[in-house]
């Protein structure tokens, strides 16, 4: 983690379920992390992690019947040149200041930008009903800012896709609209939850290139949520790797995939899918041993012993593993894992 004076988003202990009439999910389960400003951070695990569960609790957007029981998100803000520090949770979701967070400054690309969209309005209307939500713009104005920002996600002839209705566009262009859509504000922090998961490979590189290119020129901070180990190599800088609702390790991405510890990682490592082998339908990883349990039941101790080849018995299964701090501390890349394998 950098110094604090860079920290955007500071996460601790966050605890998120659904109460279900078939018992609790624990779908966030003490998660932990931070992120500096104009940072790309990974977040990986399998299907089921908690991983869009977390997103949507940082945007106080978790469908009922869940809700953020537990922990902290520290949010510090820019506001001008003021530096102002807020604790997500406790705001309202639905209050104004949270909503003004959301969109302005804290915006979301989801897996089906479809359904990101209302059916029965224009593109156009839609990024501009964003742009004006948040800031004093006169119709004429908001109007010219969403022809740039369609010009600037690389749409082709921006003033006629301003005209059209999200069916009528191609999966990847429309994909490109919601990134519109959600930089329309300048966010310091964009959350992209497997934004490429549904395009063809070409498209998906043309949209991960857009991404970084706009990252770069806005500055902001992007948490990259996908299954897709070589996407996270080409897009993040860091990594936090989630099992059943926690956060199991943190390293720059190099570090993670050249020496990962926790044996968690090492199996999805091993199970990155080979070349040639994407299909169109949203990819899982699958080829670890025996499966995620429900987080209806989370496993005592470390919750991945049932599944782990290196497991001590007596330990493991009883033992809440430590969070460890592995090399040097202050190093500029921290790598921490929770294992008992190295305390
Ligand atoms: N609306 C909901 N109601 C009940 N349980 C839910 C709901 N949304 C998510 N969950 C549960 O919370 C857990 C975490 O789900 P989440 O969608 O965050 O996983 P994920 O890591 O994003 O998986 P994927 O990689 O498939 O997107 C899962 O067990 C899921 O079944
Ligand atoms: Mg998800």
């Amino acid at each position: 983690m950098a110094n604090d004076e860079s920290i955007l988003l500071d996460i601790k202990n966050l605890k998120t379920n659904f109460y279900l009439s078939e018992g609790t999910v624990h779908a966030v389960n003490g998660a932990s992390f931070s992120l500096s400003r104009g940072e790309t951070l990974g977040i990986v695990g399998e299907s089921g992690c908690g991983k869009s569960v977390m997103a949507r609790s940082i945007l106080g957007i978790v469908p009922a019947p869940g809700r953020v029981v537990d922990g902290q998100i520290r949010y510090y803000r820019r506001v001008g040149s003021i530096e102002e520090e807020l604790e997500l949770t406790e705001l309202d979701p639905k209050g104004h200041l949270m909503r003004s967070i959301r969109g302005l400054e804290i915006s979301m690309v989801f897996q089906e930008p479809m359904a990101s969209f209302s059916p029965v309005h224009t593109i156009g209307e839609q990024i501009v009903e964003a742009i004006q939500l948040h800031q004093p713009f006169t119709g004429r104005e908001a109007y010219h800012q969403a022809i740039e920002i369609l010009s600037r996600v690389g749409m082709p002839e921006p003033s006629r896709t301003f005209d059209r209705y999200p069916h009528e566009l191609s999966g990847g262009m429309c994909q490109r609209a919601m990134i519109a859509m959600a930089l329309s504000c300048h966010p310091s922090l964009l959350i992209a939850d497997e934004p490429t998961t549904a395009l063809d490979v070409t498209t998906e590189a043309q949209i991960l290139r857009l991404m970084r290119d706009l990252q770069k020129k806005l500055g902001m901070a992007i948490l990259f949520i996908t299954h897709n180990l070589g996407v996270i190599a080409q897009m993040t800088e860091r990594v936090i790797v989630m099992y059943l609702g926690r956060v199991v390790e943190d390293a720059d991405v190099d570090t993670l995939f050249y020496h990962p510890l926790h044996p968690y990682t090492q199996a999805l490592l091993q199970s990155i899918p080979r070349l040639g082998q994407r299909t169109r339908d949203r990819r899982r990883l699958t080829s670890i041993q025996g499966m995620v349990p429900h987080p209806y039941q989370i496993p005592p101790g470390c919750p991945f012993h049932p599944r782990c080849s290196q497991q001590i018995p007596g330990v493991c299964d009883q033992q809440n593993p430590p969070w460890l701090q592995m090399g040097a501390s202050g190093a500029a890349r921290e790598h921490w894992v929770r294992c008992v394998l190295y305390a």
